[in-house]
């Protein structure tokens, strides 16, 4: 008898022990207090919550995507683990990685390890990274060898092609993007100055914004000599495609008769892949294909993708995202309000912001989208 109601005396008890930890585990009773024992401001709250509400926020339909090789394993996860401290370790996105050869038991272990959703790794199906049967290889090497002693940048490089066609038509067909509406493109080296304390996908939803973007620059007129003019030819055939309040203003100065080489810079983009889906998307880029312009010249997805979306969209839908504290290579996007880079605990230099500096592009966004420049803006032009 006396075991039996020890047991019982035990048994409440565990009972009680477990439901008091699981009450607290899900509503933990923290009081703040000072040094001098008051309580603390409400406002010094403020970062418990929103990690709260991070925790219970719901995802969007979101990926990261980087295109990487596995000897650029250590940049890549440069730009990964600083994407992860600045955003990502709150909201848990998925990664997918993409090569044209198999990736490295070290590369998925290594990158794995830090990515804080789930990381899945694809391999490029051989069709859309080659040489397509419409091309005559003998011109392609031809202007390789022509680009090459001009000295133009990747001029030579057969991959580099490749790859520029690969991010304008066929990244978000790979089985792996299928499964997502939206993206985030990350590549090796960028940096995040500043924190990311939103959800930047659910904004982009929430706002009816299709594609999203940090640094905008101008194009070397050298790599895409007919890109122009194949687009108007284009536009002409399919006058349907043309969006009513687009932002061509944005790359032209002349209301269209010729490029004027902005656009954005596609190695960081957010956007949502059903425009890349889109039938008239698709059916600009097999025109541009067909015209062999990917191989002949050597057309980058950045301003095929910028085109595409000045043109087709409306201008309401494209997002410069201004808060985000940006780098790859030697140009940088870095908030020039001092009290945003407080805000958002910026680590980066005001005088490196490329935004209104001559060879960037943001003095003509701003115009065409009715923007007003920041004030600060005349400082660093
Ligand atoms: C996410 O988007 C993809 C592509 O549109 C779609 O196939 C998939 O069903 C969506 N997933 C969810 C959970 O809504
Ligand atoms: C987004 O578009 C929907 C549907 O057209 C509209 O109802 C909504 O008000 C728009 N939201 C914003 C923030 O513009």
């Amino acid at each position: 008898m006396a075991r039996l109601s020890n047991q019982l005396i035990v048994g409440v008890l565990g009972a009680f022990l477990i439901f008091y930890t699981f009450v607290y585990n899900i509503e933990p009773k923290i009081i703040y207090i000072n040094t001098d024992g008051e309580p603390i401001d409400y406002s010094a709250l403020a970062p418990l919550q929103k990690e709260q509400q991070w925790k219970t926020q719901q995802r969007e339909n979101a990926t990261f995507v980087s295109l990487a090789r596995n000897s650029e394993m250590y940049q890549l996860v440069e730009s990964i683990r600083r994407v992860e401290d600045r955003f990502n370790r709150k909201f848990h996105y998925d990664w997918v990685f993409l090569n044209d050869e198999p990736f490295s038991d070290e590369f998925k272990a290594l990158t794995s390890s830090i990515v804080s959703g789930t990381a899945k790794y694809g391999l490029i199906p051989k069709e859309h990274w080659g040489y397509p049967d419409y091309i005559d290889q003998k011109k392609a090497k031809a202007s390789r060898d022509k680009m090459k002693a001009d000295n133009i940048i990747y001029g030579e490089s057969e991959s580099y092609r490749h790859m520029c066609r690969f991010e304008s038509g066929f990244f978000f067909n790979h089985p792996l993007m299928l499964d997502y509406e939206w993206y985030w493109r990350v590549e090796p080296d960028v940096h995040i100055y500043c924190d990311v304390d939103y959800d930047l996908f659910k904004y982009m939803r929430e706002n009816n914004k299709t594609y999203g973007f940090a640094i905008s620059i101008h194009e070397f007129v050298k790599t895409i000599p007919t890109l122009w003019d194949t687009t108007k030819k284009f536009v002409e055939e399919n006058p349907e495609v043309i969006a009513e309040n687009n932002l061509i203003d944005f790359v032209s100065n002349d209301g269209g008769k010729s490029y004027n080489l902005c656009h954005f810079w596609s190695n960081f983009e957010i956007a949502n892949m059903n425009f890349w889906r889109s039938d008239t998307y698709q059916k600009y880029f097999d025109y541009l294909d067909r015209s062999g312009g990917f191989f002949y010249e050597r057309w980058g997805d950045a301003p095929v993708h910028s085109i595409a979306a000045s043109l087709f969209l409306p201008k309401d839908q494209i997002h410069y995202f201004d808060d985000i504290g940006y780098r790859h290579g030697v140009y940088a996007q870095c908030p020039l309000n001092a009290d945003l880079r407080y805000k958002n605990k910026c680590h980066c230099k005001p005088e490196d912001d490329f935004t209104f500096r001559g060879y960037s592009c943001g003095k003509q966004y701003f115009a065409a989208q009715g923007l007003v420049k920041p004030q600060e803006w005349v400082d660093y032009q």
